[in-house]
């Protein structure tokens, strides 16, 4: 398939592209470079430098004629859209409506999306699945929660196809070592386990040792970014062969504390990583684990880099190499 992969020069998104090359389909990423990195691109694909709040560039695109896209363009840090809710509701919302509107114009109606585990909120039971119920704690939530209502109104009013990927904690690179582009000022725990490993920070905290988990800190659910792009491509062939729409949570069950997941990182690297018990941040729930025996049903998808070993692993590869160390 002809596949337009809108934020594709991204973490995420240059290893979805990477999936979807090796499975045969024609790539165009769509970027305007504001996270993304020229470093992530393929030379074998089409790429277009183009903003999704730009109707013209948007619909430029669309009119080169795709039978499919996948929409990973979004801002994602979960703490800021409490504080800059605008800026998530621009280029979230407003950008993905852009989106939506210039694909239905150039009738490309197979849409895969990134969704997140952060349109549940605070879990009423775990593991987590596809139909508990969606109380979103932050705006970044909320505009992903949203995001899934028009897909599903697209739908009704248009023929749109969808999926909507509930990520949980997404980590990990490029198993092959391929990719290794860094995301620039990183939040996530993994990003901040390897700055430290790699000696660009003295230390790290760990927020909280006081939740009712087994050692005190919060359990999460790491999925494998190369996980995450097989089920993006399978995703894409189910809607479009099947036209039928999914909603899929994207997760191993596996829960791994954070303390687990620094210690586990001490014994990969062989480094110290110095850390400290520090406060709770706030929203963050004690437990984020899925349920996602829907992808393995409906998509035959399972696992495959996701256990411990492989995520903090693959990471550490990426940061030598782009570090040169
Ligand atoms: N943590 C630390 N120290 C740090 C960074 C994180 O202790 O320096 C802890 C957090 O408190 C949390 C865990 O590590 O307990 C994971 O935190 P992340 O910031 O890596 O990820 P979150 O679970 O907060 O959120 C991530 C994505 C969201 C997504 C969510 C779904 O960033 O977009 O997973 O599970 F919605």
């Amino acid at each position: 398939m002809k596949v337009l992969v809108i934020g594709g020069a991204g973490y995420i998104g240059s290893h979805v592209v990477k999936e979807l090359m090796a499975k045969g389909h024609k790539v165009t990423v769509f970027d305007n470079l504001s996270s993304g990195l020229k470093q992530n691109l393929f030379k074998e694909n089409g790429f277009i430098k183009g903003d999704i709040l730009k109707v013209k560039d948007l619909e430029k695109a669309f009119g080169k004629g795709f039978d499919a896209f996948v929409h990973l363009a979004a801002f994602k840090a979960a703490g800021e859209s409490m504080v800059c809710p605008e800026k998530y509701s621009i280029n979230n919302i407003t950008g993905t409506l852009n989106i939506l509107n210039a694909a239905v114009k150039f009738k490309c109606l197979n849409m895969v999306f990134s969704s997140s585990a952060a349109t549940f909120g605070e879990p009423q039971y775990v593991p987590i699945d596809e139909n508990h119920p969606k109380n979103p704690e932050n705006y970044y939530g909320f505009t992903k929660l949203k995001i899934e209502e028009f897909m599903a109104w697209y739908e009704k009013l248009k023929g749109l196809k969808f999926a909507a990927l509930r990520y949980f904690n997404a980590a990990g690179y490029d198993p092959e070592g391929v990719l290794y582009g860094l995301e620039k000022n990183p939040a996530n725990l993994l990003p901040i386990v390897m700055e430290v490993a790699c000696g660009k920070r003295d230390k790290m905290k760990i927020f909280g040792n006081d939740y009712p988990t087994r050692d005190g800190t919060c359990i999460r659910d790491y999925i494998h970014v190369t996980d995450l792009a097989s089920a993006h491509v399978l995703a894409l062939e189910y809607i479009s062969s099947r036209k039928e729409s999914l909603t899929l949570n994207l997760g191993t069950g596996n829960g791994i504390t954070v303390t687990e997941m620094v210690d586990a990182a001490r014994r990969i690297t062989g480094k110290e990583i110095k850390a400290e018990y520090v406060e709770r941040r706030p929203g963050d729930p004690a437990q984020l684990t899925a349920k996602s025996d829907l992808a393995k049903e409906k998509l035959g998808w399972e696992a495959k880099y996701s256990d411990v070993d492989t995520l903090i692993g693959s990471t550490y590869s990426a940061y030598k190499k782009f570090y040169k160390m």
